[in-house]
């Protein structure tokens, strides 16, 4: 038995949906298992499906797999928090977006690059999931040395780091990071949508 069967996963629904959205979580445990360059490649497909305005398709990834120097360039600019459980991860995905598209020769501002990347992130991160992986985005890294480590192309925009591995024994971790490793709840969905109006 894997440890993450014995994760009890308190979640429950305001109305009916897929089990999907409810059984996925963002764990900091890895176990020591890598990951094929086609099975990181099978994650990016999934985002690639994801839907854009005017189909731009903004999103644009980097990855590297432990052990490897893109690997290495990527978890370096993650705080030190960060670092300390995301290096164990299998692969370090970048998500980043591209804020313009090309139009008559032109560099035209696309307003929901962030938005359209959010929905590829948000697929990925499905899609490990569906592969038995689990896939944790993090904010906290420094992005100029992100940046300068992959040659961040002009006119791109950082958004995430994605650690994704197989899930790890809870017992593997540090004390403090093992009070962590359950799945979180959300507001209600009367606090956050309403009939004709915000809440
Ligand atoms: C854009 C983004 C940035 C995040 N940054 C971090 C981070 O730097 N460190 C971390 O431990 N978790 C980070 N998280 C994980 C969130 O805290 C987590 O997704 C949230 O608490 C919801 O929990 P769940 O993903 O387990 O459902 C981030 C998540 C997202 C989507």
């Amino acid at each position: 038995m894997t440890a993450h069967t014995a994760i009890k996963n308190t979640r429950t629904a305001d109305h009916p949906i897929h089990a999907q959205f409810t059984s996925r979580f963002s764990p900091r445990g890895f176990t020591a298992k890598s990951l094929t360059e086609r099975e990181v490649l099978a994650l990016l497909e999934a985002a690639r499906w994801a839907p854009s305005a005017s189909n731009n398709q903004p999103w644009r990834f980097a990855y590297g797999l432990r052990g490897d120097e893109a690997f290495t360039k990527i978890a370096d600019s993650l705080v030190p928090f960060n670092r300390s459980w995301a290096e164990k991860a299998a692969a370090l995905i970048v998500v980043a977006s591209r804020s313009t598209v090309t139009k008559d020769g032109a560099e035209v501002f696309v307003p929901t690059h962030v938005f359209d990347t959010g929905a590829a992130w948000g697929y990925l991160a499905l899609q490990a999931h569906h592969a038995g992986l689990v896939a944790h985005a993090m904010a906290g890294y420094d992005a100029s040395v992100l940046a300068a480590n992959l040659n961040l192309p002009e006119g791109y925009q950082l958004h995430a780091i994605v650690a994704v591995g197989e899930h790890g024994d809870i017992e593997k971790l540090p004390e403090v990071l093992q009070a962590r490793e359950v799945p979180s709840d959300r507001f209600a969905l009367a606090k956050i949508a309403g009939h004709g109006k915000f809440v």
